[in-house]
């Protein structure tokens, strides 16, 4: 089969397209024909050497496509039939192996759809984030980083799913208001001004909740929006700066929380409760309830190319490889 390969940890420059062997399918797994790869900002740091994953090796998170082969001790997955997967690796690649319980199967209408390759990563994440990262309760205000991008395009929307009413968004540039405003947010500032601008919008209190992907000084700057007994739940470090130590003194005197949520890991301890969310999404996406903007779609070849734009923060929504 045909596989992105990351032979080196490194640059967007390290992939190379090469013919590899078919993987193996374990008795409790199934092999994937894969469609579309989402691409995440985890692919970005695993290929560069900050995630999981010891090169040579394939990255590649979440997949969409149909079912080749289930192993003998699989139950409920019919040959052709179309899934959707969250993988511990391997989805730049025309197969994959996942576990049969990281297995999703896919209404017809989004059979074909490159949508189909982010039902089980932003959109599961965002509802995560809120329900067991954060623990929101209905009434609470939310600031979420990086509202233009993957994860941002969809969590606007899951909030309102779980009624929570209104959100603000931070953008890294200006362009990128409208698109963030355009995925649900009822407020988006620029982030280089998001302290200022969160205070005005609610009188001086601050918010309930912070949601902070990026790190360094956003992170730092962000206890300062936070209103008593807030919370801020940490999911990533785009930034690539050291980590932030929190304020043990404010954390105290204020009632302050420090969250951190990750998907993968939640998965691994709970798959239960991950599995359920990525049905739930699915059954969002294919009911029109949520939209997932897939904002361009690249050949599988040019794995590389959008690994650059991402890594810029050149893109909003999703990006998709077309296997
Ligand atoms: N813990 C979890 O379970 C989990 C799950 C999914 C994603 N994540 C994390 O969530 C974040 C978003 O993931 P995504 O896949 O949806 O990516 P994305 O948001 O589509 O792209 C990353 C965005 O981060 C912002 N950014 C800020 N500083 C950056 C920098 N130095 N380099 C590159 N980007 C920078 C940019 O937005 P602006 O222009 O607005 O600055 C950029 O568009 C990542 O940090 C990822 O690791 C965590």
């Amino acid at each position: 089969m045909r596989a992105m390969v990351i032979p080196v940890h490194g640059g967007p420059e390290v992939f190379e397209l090469r013919e590899t062997p078919d993987p193996e399918c374990r008795p409790d797994q199934v092999r994937i024909g894969v469609e579309f790869a989402g691409i995440n900002f985890t692919d970005v740091r695993n290929r560069r050497g900050d995630g999981l994953g010891v090169p040579p090796m394939t990255v590649g998170i979440e997949v969409a496509g149909r079912v080749l082969e289930t192993g003998s001790e699989v139950e409920g997955f019919e040959l052709g039939e179309p899934v959707a997967a969250l993988c511990g690796g391997g989805g730049y690649a025309e197969q994959v192996i996942v576990d049969a319980q990281r297995v999703v199967a896919l209404p017809s209408s989004l059979t074909g759809d490159p949508v189909a390759a982010c039902v089980t990563g932003v959109l599961p994440s965002a509802i995560n984030l809120l329900r067991h990262g954060a623990k929101v309760r209905p009434g609470e205000s939310i600031l979420f980083h990086g509202a233009a991008g993957g994860v941002g395009s969809v969590f606007a929307q899951a909030a309102r799913h779980l009624g929570l009413a209104e959100t603000i968004g931070t953008v890294g540039r200006g362009s990128k208001i409208d698109p963030a405003l355009g995925y649900g947010y009822a407020r988006v500032l620029l982030r280089d001004r998001f302290v200022e601008g969160v205070l005005d919008l609610t009188d001086g209190r601050g918010v309930d909740v912070v949601f902070d992907p990026i790190g360094g000084d956003v992170r730092a700057r962000s206890w300062e929006v936070l209103a008593d007994f807030g919370r801020l739940v940490h999911f990533g470090n785009a930034s690539h700066e050291p980590e932030v130590v929190p304020p043990a003194d404010a954390l105290r005197a204020r009632g302050l929380g420090y969250v951190g949520y990750s998907g993968g890991q939640h998965a691994v301890r709970d798959l239960e409760t991950v599995r359920a969310s990525w049905v739930e999404a699915v059954d969002l996406v294919a009911t029109g309830q949520i939209r997932i903007d897939v904002s361009e779609v690249f050949a599988l070849e040019d794995a590389s190319a959008a690994h650059e734009m991402l890594e810029r923060g050149d893109t909003v929504g999703k990006l998709v490889l077309a296997v």
